[in-house]
């Protein structure tokens, strides 16, 4: 199979940590040789908004002192998000994982949509500086947990070593 083939035909029934480990190959196979960080992070998200049921994936970018919004997958989104504002502005700020299982009792959650119900925010780190973060929305109440954590953690680590500013 070519990588191109591999990143578009995901087993949706695989276990969720042999799909990650599937993605993580994938994904390897997309960035190599491509430089351009605008393209990989495009396909980056697309690769893991087709490979599961998630409402919304997608990227910010520190710029100045705010997130700005990158390429995502999804219904449209909020395009600025000030440090320590919503789940992602508090894990650029906390400099940590936000896993929440239910949105509406996460005190400043910035809804974009009204269909979001939990969602996995993971600060990406370069050099030891937060250069944005990674946000996954879901329909669905409790819908991540610490594999999805390792899992995407993997996958930023592939993206993160291709990092452009
Ligand atoms: N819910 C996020 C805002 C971004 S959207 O979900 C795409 C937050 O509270 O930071």
């Amino acid at each position: 199979m070519t990588n191109m083939e591999l990143a578009t035909f995901i087993d949706h029934s695989l276990p969720k940590k042999d799909r990650y480990g599937t993605l993580a190959t994938a994904l390897s196979g997309l960035l190599d040789g491509e430089d351009d960080f605008l393209a990989n992070q495009a396909n980056a998200v697309a690769l893991i908004f087709h490979s599961f049921d998630f409402h919304w994936v997608g990227f910010y970018w520190v710029k100045s002192d705010e997130l700005i919004l990158g390429a995502f997958q999804g219904p449209v989104a909020c395009t600025r998000i000030p440090k320590g504002k919503g789940v992602c502005g508090t894990a650029w700020a906390s400099e940590s994982v936000q896993l929440v299982p239910n949105v509406h009792e996460f005190p400043g959650h910035i809804a974009c949509s009204a269909l979001t119900n939990s969602e996995l925010v993971l600060p990406l780190l370069v050099n030891g500086q937060v250069v944005g973060v990674l946000d996954i929305d879901s329909v669905f109440l409790n819908d991540f947990d610490q594999d999805d954590i390792e899992g995407m953690q993997r996958l930023m680590n592939l993206l993160l070593a291709k990092w452009r500013k």
